[in-house]
């Protein structure tokens, strides 16, 4: 049996990697893992040897310490890899396939997997509904920053290439299909993106690039993307994105310009349809961009959204969070201007991304090249040692998606 190392949260502000135990087909205890999981038994699993983990901006709300996350948790929610080994109870998928796994753990069997709502399954974790690879509250699910990782429920949540060597020349961008590509893509669905949309995602982060990218082949008119660092929003402007900066004010003056509306009668439309892809570490706007205000964004959003639309919101709130600005935010308790959503009929679509919903069709896009997500969010592989770099420079602000790439697979590749 061969070893495993994985990237592991060890307090606030440090990741590092650590040996971990090969996976086998029953949950252990361990950080992170709820007591009612230990013993689960998963011959419906398959073991995966990763060839591609990318870090996520949910991993860095763990490491910044704004969750309740335990030290020792392994870390690692976006896995692409190769089945090397099946359970008894596995019927389809089979040893050699490469394929991609939904972040969301899903059991098949419950009410809201047979309604397609994956990112709430009933079954997988028993502190509350939905589930994920190495995430605080979801189970205690092994993540898969790691050599290797179980996936349970293969047959159900695996995604199969169609062909090994297609897939291993795509990588970099199927490698987006296990978290940011579907949720950006359901950012706008719910936000009703279509042809001839003008849209605004805020946030230039890997989701927002991966919601804009998703507007574009929505066939969205106009894509306007707001962010504070300079960096990412060049990157939104390399693929066809007009862009805001928020620092330098309210976005709902700066997209108005951009659309031309110069003295909108009140209730006219701005934009018709907006993305959260910032969450509850937003910053303020303006002479405030150096505070932490967690409300901004969907306060602005109801703002700029015209009556009658919707507003998509990938972004991340959580329950519980030790650093929130007040005591109220501690508790995830926003302060919400909801009368102006009410006023406008603005409906809202929030929660996990089901990521099955889109990951097929998402998947032949990338497959006979009708996008270039990769490119977009600048897909930048690292060796798994460098994890703990690639996590200093995402938090800085870096205008990259590190893909992580324990066996060197993706790096040959890509070189
Ligand atoms: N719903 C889901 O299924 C799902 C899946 C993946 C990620 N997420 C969440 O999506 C969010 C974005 O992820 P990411 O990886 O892009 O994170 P990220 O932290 O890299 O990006 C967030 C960006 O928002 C910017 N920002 C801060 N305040 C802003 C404001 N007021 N207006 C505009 N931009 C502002 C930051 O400068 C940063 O560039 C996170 O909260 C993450 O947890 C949710
Ligand atoms: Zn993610
Ligand atoms: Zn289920």
């Amino acid at each position: 049996m061969p070893g495993n190392r994985a990237v592991v949260y060890e307090g606030p502000g440090r990741v590092a990697v650590h040996e971990i135990d090969y996976p086998t087909y029953e949950l252990k205890d361990g950080p992170g893992v709820n007591k009612a999981n230990i013993g689960r038994q998963a011959r419906h699993g398959v073991v995966l040897k990763t060839i591609a983990s990318n870090i996520c901006g949910s991993d860095q709300h763990m490491v910044r310490g704004r969750t309740t996350a335990p030290e020792g948790l392994v870390l690692g929610h976006e896995i692409t890899g190769e089945v090397v080994e099946a359970g008894p109870d596995v019927e389809f998928v089979k040893v050699g396939d490469v394929c991609s796994v939904p972040f969301n753990i899903a059991c098949g069997r419950c009410r809201n997997c047979k309604e397609g709502k994956t990112g709430i399954c009933l079954n997988v974790n028993p502190d509350r509904p939905g589930s994920a690879y190495g995430y605080v509250d979801m189970g205690g699910w092994i993540g898969g920053q790691a050599e290797y990782v179980l996936v349970p429920y293969a047959d159900w949540n695996l995604l199969r290439f169609p062909d090994r060597d297609q897939a291993l020349e795509k990588i970099l961008d199927l490698t987006m299909l296990s978290d940011i590509f579907p949720t950006g893509y359901h950012g706008c669905v719910s936000a009703g993106v279509t042809t001839g949309s003008t849209v605004y995602v805020a946030g230039a982060g890997p989701v927002g690039l991966a919601a804009a990218t998703s507007a574009h082949l929505l066939g969205a008119a106009v894509v306007i993307v707001g962010d504070l660092n300079e960096e990412r929003l060049a990157q939104a402007r390399s693929f066809g994105c007009e862009t805001i900066n928020v620092a330098d004010g309210d976005p709902t003056d700066q997209v108005r310009q951009l659309l031309g509306h110069d003295a909108p009668a009140i209730g006219e439309p701005l934009v018709d349809a907006a993305v959260d892809a910032v969450g509850f570490e937003a910053r303020g706007h303006g002479q405030n961009a150096q505070t932490e205000m967690p409300a901004t964004v969907l306060n602005s959003l109801m703002t700029i959204t015209r009556a009658g639309g919707a507003i998509g919101v990938p972004g991340l709130y959580v329950t519980d969070d030790p650093g929130g600005v007040d005591e109220a935010a501690k508790e995830g308790s926003l302060s919400l201007r909801l009368g102006l959503g009410w006023a406008k009929s603005h409906s809202f679509v929030t929660g996990q991304c089901p990521v099955m919903r889109y990951n097929r069709n998402l998947m032949m896009a990338i497959l006979h090249d009708k996008v270039q997500i990769a490119k977009n969010v600048n897909a930048t592989p690292i060796s798994l040692d460098q994890a703990p770099q690639g996590y200093q420079e995402f938090d800085k602000g870096a205008a990259r998606k590190y893909v992580l790439d324990p066996h060197g697979v993706v790096g040959k590749r890509a070189a």
